[in-house]
């Protein structure tokens, strides 16, 4: 789908980024999408014959701790595959442009649901749901960076499978410290958000003052009631999303990797 605002809405998006002092986002599965990574409803969440929001639980994981792994697997060996897209960088050029200001009048903060990694070039990013490439012991609770691949010999080439492999524990990845059962860490359904996470979020939602919401369909929580509580502030809203989803005072309905770099004015030269 093409991108269909129109010039005016740009302009007006700019004066507002001119006079707004502090700029965040909340940016979702949407964001990622034109790197080839599948969003989390509609089609692009299903894995096998399950849906990517049955897998992402600690129930799941108790159950069947082969199949969890074997989808953060999946979803892992994906992503190492992938690079940031127009839209990411779209974000990191904005970024840039206002740490460069003299004095620095403007503050820019993005709030990313994503786990993908894709938004690490930013210096100063929140990702509310943790990282596909960190893992956590589920016996000492030891965390640690990871991007191995394969995360380990036993789930090689699981990946490409359209059935469950069902390895036993042992052949599953496990702590570099204890040698217990290791899980991605990343929040996962019925699950709560770090605490230290949610003030520094709730710090800058109470300041925000211009909110970009870009590629969420805003249906999970405490996201989903970040936008609401910014406009309740008096804050303005802008989406950028390929359908509409709700009230803004901008709407940019289209790939983002299209309408991103033009809203935030830093699209390269061509
Ligand atoms: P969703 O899959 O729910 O929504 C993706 C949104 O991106 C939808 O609104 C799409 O219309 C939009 N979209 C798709 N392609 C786009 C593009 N090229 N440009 C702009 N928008 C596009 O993903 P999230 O909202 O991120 O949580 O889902 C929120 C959370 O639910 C995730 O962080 C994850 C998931 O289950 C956990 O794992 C805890």
């Amino acid at each position: 789908m093409a991108a269909n605002s129109t010039s005016a809405s740009y302009e007006a998006f700019h004066q507002a980024l001119k006079s707004a002092k502090h700029i965040a986002t909340l940016c979702g599965a949407g964001l990622s999408a034109e790197s080839g990574i599948p969003t989390f409803r509609g089609e692009g969440g299903w894995w096998r014959t399950f849906e990517a929001t049955e897998l992402a639980t600690p129930t799941a994981f108790k159950k069947n701790p082969s199949r969890v792994w074997e989808f953060y697997h999946y979803r892992r060996e994906l992503v190492l595959k992938k690079q940031p897209n127009k839209a990411h960088k779209a974000l990191v050029d904005f970024e840039d442009k206002i740490l460069s200001q003299t004095p620095q009048n403007q503050t820019f903060t993005v709030i990313t649901q994503n786990v993908d990694g894709l938004s690490s070039n930013l210096k100063n990013f929140i990702a509310m749901h943790g990282s596909l490439f960190r893992t956590r012991c589920t016996k000492c609770g030891y965390i640690e960076e990871n991007r191995n691949s394969p995360i380990c010999e036993g789930l090689k080439g699981t990946e490409n499978s359209n059935f469950d492999i069902n390895l036993p524990i042992e052949k599953l990845p496990s702590c570099t410290k204890c040698n217990g059962l290791i899980r991605p860490d990343v929040v996962w359904f019925n699950e709560t958000l770090d605490p230290d996470i949610l003030n520094k979020i709730h710090e800058e939602l109470n300041r925000c003052d211009l909110f970009l919401i870009i590629g969420t369909s805003g249906l999970v929580y405490p996201a989903a009631s970040y936008a609401n509580y910014v406009k309740s502030r008096g804050g303005k809203l802008a989406i950028f999303n390929i359908e509409d989803t709700g009230k803004a005072d901008f709407k940019f309905i289209g790939p983002c990797g299209e309408t991103l770099p033009r809203a935030l004015d830093v699209c390269e030269e061509t």
